[in-house]
């Protein structure tokens, strides 16, 4: 006899998905669950608060060097998830919409962000096209840790890519903050590599201008899960693992976080 997952799936093929991710983290209702189980930043990132809170402050000031001063700009936040990043950019003075296809994150978002002034939150798939209203609408345009997880391959990539880029205003700038990893052991879903996905945005009209990355993959691997340091040894150990990444551009493929800021041709 072959058992059946309350959805359907075998549970050959809910192994298999387990291994490759697929049928979680590329389901509305598996944030939804994190949304409504979880506490904090957890809710749409590791289950380590205390881990999420070095990678919140590291990511932020990431942002922000890459992005300089944000003041009136448009930013589309696609996978915003419970909103942090959406919120962060708000406070700085940029009118931003966050886009999640979990309804539950986007309530959680709407509810823990109500003081933040220009801020808005939908619910919204990534490959769905924006309507016209949205298209060529945004200064910046960005994702943290969406794609990697929302599509499956190649093909995926480049309609996820195409709705994001048509947001952009001509002139506009396209960021990207991602776990870009070809390794089936870093991976999420997406298996592809960096050279692919500039070779991918290039082909769809966008000019690479930075790249970098931050988090370190050993830092995760210890910390991410479980708190397992004392707090008092968790901030030496990450922000060591960040100065070894910002020593030199070789030591980009040890970052967890890919950065990639391109410019859409006019
Ligand atoms: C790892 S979380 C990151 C959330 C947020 N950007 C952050 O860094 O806190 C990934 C998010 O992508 C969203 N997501 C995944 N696939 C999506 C899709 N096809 N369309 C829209 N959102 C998607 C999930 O719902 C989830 O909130």
């Amino acid at each position: 006899m072959n058992a059946k997952a309350s959805d359907g799936r075998s549970l050959k093929q809910m192994l298999r998905d387990r291994v490759n991710k697929q049928g979680w983290y590329d389901t509305p209702d598996y944030w939804d669950m994190k949304a409504e189980s979880y506490e904090g930043l957890a809710r749409s990132n590791w289950p380590s608060n205390r881990y999420n809170e070095h990678v919140h402050r590291r990511q932020m000031a990431t942002l922000d060097r890459l992005l300089g001063d944000v003041e009136g700009l448009r930013i589309a936040d696609v996978g915003c998830g419970t909103g942090r990043t959406s919120a962060h950019l708000g406070r700085r003075g940029a009118i931003v919409t966050g886009w999640d296809f979990s309804p539950k994150s986007i309530a959680a978002a709407e509810k823990e962000h109500a003081d933040v002034p220009n801020l808005t939150f939908r619910v919204g798939d990534v490959f769905e096209a924006p309507e016209a209203d949205q298209r060529d609408a945004f200064d910046v345009v960005m994702t943290l840790g969406c794609l990697t997880l929302a599509c499956k391959n190649a093909d995926d990539f480049r309609r996820a890519a195409q709705n994001l880029i048509a947001r952009a205003k001509p002139g506009g700038r396209v960021l990207f903050l991602e776990p870009v990893h070809a390794s089936r052991l870093l991976r999420r879903i997406l298996r592809m590599s960096m050279r692919e996905w500039i070779r991918h945005c290039e082909a769809l009209g966008l000019e690479l201008e930075t790249r970098g990355g931050v988090c370190f993959v050993p830092s995760r691997i210890l910390l991410a899960y479980r708190d397992m340091l004392p707090a008092n040894l968790v901030t030496p150990v990450f922000d060591g693992g960040e100065a070894v990444l910002d020593a030199h551009p070789l030591f980009e493929r040890l970052a967890d976080y890919k950065y990639l800021v391109f410019r859409k041709k006019h």
